[in-house]
């Protein structure tokens, strides 16, 4: 196969660096900026390539090098090969280029949150007959140790098992009824196997801090995508009453028992899609809170909260920052971007966490 070389020129959506062949677009991963690279075709699609990097002719100042056996195949370490401060740049610059390009807005100041613990981070893994899934395939890999996460797992389970290590270590199948507990600022916590639960604490702390900052203070908060109510009681002493929607019954539950063992008195969780919620929901709300799936919020949501909720703020916080643009561009014309922050969730990963906070026009 002929051998080209090339220039990385800037990142795919997946950090995989992109030079150019024949005017098309030659995804390769494990390349950085400004990198000179000899690489072959692997693929060929109708509006691009993907690449095989061969040799490196001028590596970047920001390469990081290490020595860990098939990390091209392991899902997770896709941006091993970055230092931390290119890690940094793809980050920010994916979502300046998200809101430029789908919500046609200039991001000119954004806030950068991370943590110190850039490895062993993952309080949760989820491991399939005792290996991992290798990167876009249905195919396992086996590794003893996994770069993310200090959890070791059973080699002899069958299966899809999860595990999640917060005081103590629980593992099941999906089915299984099973908790752990954990605290955060003063509270504590219960998470169930099956529910959701931020897979970096140290950086969903600094998270949940910046939404607590910026909400407005003694209000009705309104926190729709509750999980088990994290943001909720952590909301609960600077607002004069929050209202928490989830439609995961276990995360539900865990969330009714997070109220109890807080003592917390002026939070209401709610069992529902958040859609049917907010058709029926007749209050003002000041702070509403949006902290939905990577599918974003649907349209009808988006339409009755700013024609009908009308919240003054709403801080939207986010693990998908194209499809947070797509929701900020139907919420914009009523809603200014007030703060946009970058957050290190997910380090070694091209997974960004993003909160924007929104104030209402014309208040
Ligand atoms: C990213 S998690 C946020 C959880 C919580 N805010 C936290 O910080 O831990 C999104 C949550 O939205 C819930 N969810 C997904 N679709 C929903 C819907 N249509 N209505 C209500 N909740 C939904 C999921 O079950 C999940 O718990």
């Amino acid at each position: 196969m002929e051998q080209l070389t090339g220039t990385i020129i800037y990142y795919n959506q997946h950090g995989e660096g992109v030079a150019f062949y024949n005017t098309k677009p030659v995804y390769i991963y494990g390349t950085i900026k400004g990198e000179e690279i000899l690489y072959e075709i692997q693929q060929t699609h109708p509006t691009y390539y993907v690449g095989k990097l061969i040799k490196i002719l001028k590596p970047s100042i920001n390469r990081n090098y290490h020595n860990i056996k098939n990390s091209h195949l392991i899902g997770g370490y896709d941006l091993i090969h970055m230092n931390d401060s290119e890690q940094r740049k793809f980050k920010e610059e994916k979502v300046i280029q998200d809101f430029k390009k789908i919500a046609h807005t200039d991001i000119t100041k954004l806030d950068w949150i991370e943590g110190k613990q850039k490895t062993k981070y993952r309080n949760k893994i989820t491991v399939h007959d005792g290996n991992f899934y290798q990167k876009n395939s249905n195919e396992t890999i086996d590794i003893d140790d996994f770069l993310l996460s200090s959890i070791k797992w059973d080699k002899s389970l069958k299966g899809e098992v999860i595990y999640r290590k917060l005081d103590t270590l629980i593992y099941g199948y999906k089915h299984e009824k099973k908790y752990t507990f954990d605290s955060m600022f003063e509270y504590q916590f219960r998470v169930g196997l099956n529910s959701f639960y931020q897979v970096n604490k140290e950086v969903a702390i600094l998270a949940y801090q910046y939404i607590i900052d910026n909400l407005l203070d003694n209000g009705i908060t309104l926190d729709l995508y509750s999980g088990i109510g994290t943001i909720s009681i952590i909301a609960s002493n600077k607002s004069q009453k929050v209202i928490g929607v989830e439609i995961n019954s276990d995360s539900y539950n865990d969330a009714l028992y997070n109220k109890e063992i807080n003592k917390i008195k002026n939070v209401d969780f709610y069992n529902k899609d958040v859609s049917s919620f907010i058709k029926e929901y007749k209050e003002s709300v000041d702070t509403l809170i949006l902290d939905p799936p990577r599918s974003g919020v649907d349209k009808r949501t988006l339409n009755l909260i700013k024609d009908i909720i009308k919240p003054k703020r709403i801080i939207y916080m986010s693990c998908n920052p194209a499809t947070q643009a797509s929701n900020f561009n139907i919420l914009k014309k009523d809603y200014h971007l007030s703060k946009t922050a970058v957050l290190d969730m997910f380090p070694q990963t091209y997974h960004i966490e993003s909160i924007i906070v929104l104030d209402r026009n014309n208040q």
